[in-house]
């Protein structure tokens, strides 16, 4: 957090931190801090945060039409005149947004079989519960892209995966409905862009809230390499692990180092901080286009 900016804090994540601007909005600062393993590591990948940023408006432009999102202004010329003299922590990296009450779900959607749907898949022949045909291998397509929502756990622990029917005791039948009905259409439209561009998006998580009309919508982040796993269209070969197109190299280096995914939290040499960075620039670059 950035305790010169002349607003209170609210909550200080992972990766953003948010800050009250009024009753009905908030400041969302996305810090170049990168976790894994659900750990913050002590060393930030520079210009992360913005990345984060541009990909997320990106697509929240794109896929609007599908649901409405929290988005009230991303161009930092036109914030208000009391954060203009904090350009150089601010700009590019933070929005400001609806504030909502937030739905205690994590909307995950899978098209592809990996993670913890792959491990579940080969202790029961099933992802969250939902039944599959046998002979499914690692990183193979779904039959159809599944809705499989989790619950977000205390910081430092996994979210866990619940079938449907906890979903719809949580947050009540006719909104499970509908973040089902909306994710699965987020997912299919996004899904199809990115592979024209090369990349598969195997799965991919939305957080959704009530705006103060009482209506769902999309918050956070969407389709960034943080809240999705990115694959090479050209490399895939289902019954191996793709690299995903992200934190991989930092997943990689820590597994290599054998540690034991308890604090102390390792830091990460430079080499592994520039490729990380290349590769966030990367997956942006290939989807939006932009430099
Ligand atoms: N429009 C919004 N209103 C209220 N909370 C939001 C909104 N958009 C995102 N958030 C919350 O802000 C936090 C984003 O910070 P992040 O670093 O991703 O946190 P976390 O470590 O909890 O994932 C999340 O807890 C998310 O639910
Ligand atoms: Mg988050």
């Amino acid at each position: 957090m950035n305790n010169k900016l002349p607003l209170t804090p609210l909550y200080s994540g992972k990766v953003r931190d948010l800050y009250r601007l009024s009753d009905k909005e908030i400041l969302m600062v996305a810090s170049d801090r990168i976790s894994a393993f659900d750990y913050i590591l002590p060393t930030p990948v520079p210009d992360k945060g913005k990345i984060l940023t541009r990909l997320s408006v990106f697509w929240f432009h794109k896929l609007e039409k599908i649901i409405p999102n929290h988005l009230l202004l991303s161009d930092f010329d036109s914030f208000p005149a009391n954060l203009q003299p904090f350009r150089e922590y601010l700009d590019g990296r933070s929005l400001i947004v609806k504030k909502v009450k937030k739905i205690k779900i994590e909307a995950v959607v899978r098209g592809y079989l990996a993670g913890s749907g792959w491990k579940e898949y080969q202790a029961k022949r099933t992802v969250c519960g939902i039944p599959l045909p046998a002979g499914l291998e690692m990183a193979s397509q779904l039959p159809e892209p599944l809705f499989t929502p989790a619950t977000k756990e205390e910081a430092g622990s996994h979210d866990r995966n619940v079938t449907f029917a906890e979903a719809e005791q949580i947050v009540g039948p006719e909104t499970a409905r509908r973040l089902k009905e909306k994710s699965i259409a987020l997912y299919q439209a996004a899904a199809e862009y990115a592979l024209q561009k090369g990349v598969i998006i195997a799965d991919t998580k939305f957080e959704f809230g009530f705006d103060d009309q009482g209506e769902i919508i999309l918050i956070d982040e969407i389709f960034t390499p943080d809240s999705s796993r990115f694959w090479e269209k050209e490399k895939y070969c289902p019954g191996q692990e793709p690299d995903s197109l992200d934190k991989q190299c930092v997943r990689n280096y820590l597994l290599g180092i054998k540690w034991d995914k308890n604090p102390p939290v390792p830091g990460l040499p430079a080499e592994v901080v520039a490729n990380t960075r290349e590769k966030y620039q990367q997956i942006y670059e290939i989807l939006t286009g932009k430099k």
